[in-house]
């Protein structure tokens, strides 16, 4: 059995227009821009972040947020439903990644390292659960390529990742009877302040900028813009009959398995 498709919308509204959303982590990077697009396909953003924009987004109002705390996830929610009266769209894109070997790695940074990429988005989407609900929402999570490949010393944060495209197939059975549907995007190598200290850190910034190029098909790192039009979309009535999955945003590098250099 099939579910009738709504009439198509022949009006000019935007995608999101009326909607309320939440982007955890939006004050600069990846969630800020999902934030600005989102806004462009006019809901409503709330930025939930431990720290606030340097330069604010024109839509999005910041309250400051931590993941990894229940009171803090409940106090911001409390929020959300009294000014904004409703909340339509959840991103969980705040996250922190750092690199450290198996051999040796500290107990305390795993546990950090969970707490924020992983029990983060659990956290916040148990607690965004009943407002939601109410009118049929939408949940992006922020995985990785990560989920599926690892770079060296990323033991933590690959397991956060495949733990996020895990939770995601389970939070989209739990959740769609309650008509929420629950997705995700696993971004590649997107310029922001988090892997900028890997190109930074090499005296020939050129270089590495030309060698990762090299690495994707369509030519070039990518920009949070690129992820936020598929979390904009993902949230969107286009994306209805979408659920539990896992939308890999790289310029194709997974796609390509790397030749050794002299070949390349
Ligand atoms: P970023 O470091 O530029 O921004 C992260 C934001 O999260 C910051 O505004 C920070 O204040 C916030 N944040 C950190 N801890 C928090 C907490 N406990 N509560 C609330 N907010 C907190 O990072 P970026 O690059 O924008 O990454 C965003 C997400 O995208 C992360 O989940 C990351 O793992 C993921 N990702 C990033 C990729 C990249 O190439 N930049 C690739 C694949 C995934």
């Amino acid at each position: 059995m099939t579910t009738e498709p709504p009439p198509t919308d022949t009006s000019t509204s935007p995608a999101l227009a009326g909607r309320v959303a939440l982007v955890t982590g939006a004050s600069r990077g990846i969630g800020r821009g999902i934030a600005e697009r989102l806004v462009a396909a006019g809901a409503s953003v709330v930025n939930g972040d431990i720290t606030g924009p340097d330069e604010a987004v024109t839509g999005c109002r910041h309250m400051p947020l931590d993941v990894t705390d229940p009171t803090s996830v409940a106090d911001t929610l409390h929020s959300i439903s009294t000014v904004e009266g409703r909340l339509d769209i959840v991103v969980n894109n705040a996250g922190i990644m750092f690199e450290e070997p198996l051999d040796g790695h500290d107990l305390d940074a795993w546990h950090r390292m969970v707490a924020i990429n992983l029990t983060g988005p659990f956290l916040v989407t148990r607690a965004a659960t009943p407002l939601l609900a109410r009118r049929g929402g939408s949940v992006v999570n922020v995985g990785s390529i990560e989920g599926y490949s690892a770079n060296p010393g990323h033991v933590a944060y690959g397991a956060t990742k495949g733990g996020v495209h895990g939770m995601t197939n389970a939070m989209a059975v739990d959740l769609g009877p309650s008509g929420i549907r629950v997705n995700a995007v696993a971004p590649g190598w997107i310029d922001t302040e988090l892997n900028a200290s890997f190109v930074d850190r090499h005296p020939d910034r050129d270089e590495v900028v030309r060698q990762l190029a090299v690495l994707h098909p369509v030519g070039h790192i990518g920009a949070p813009s690129d992820v936020g039009d598929v979390v904009t979309w993902l949230a969107s009535d286009a994306a209805r009959f979408v659920t539990g999955q896992v939308i890999t945003v790289d310029g194709g590098r997974l796609a390509k398995p790397p030749l050794p250099p002299i070949m390349g």
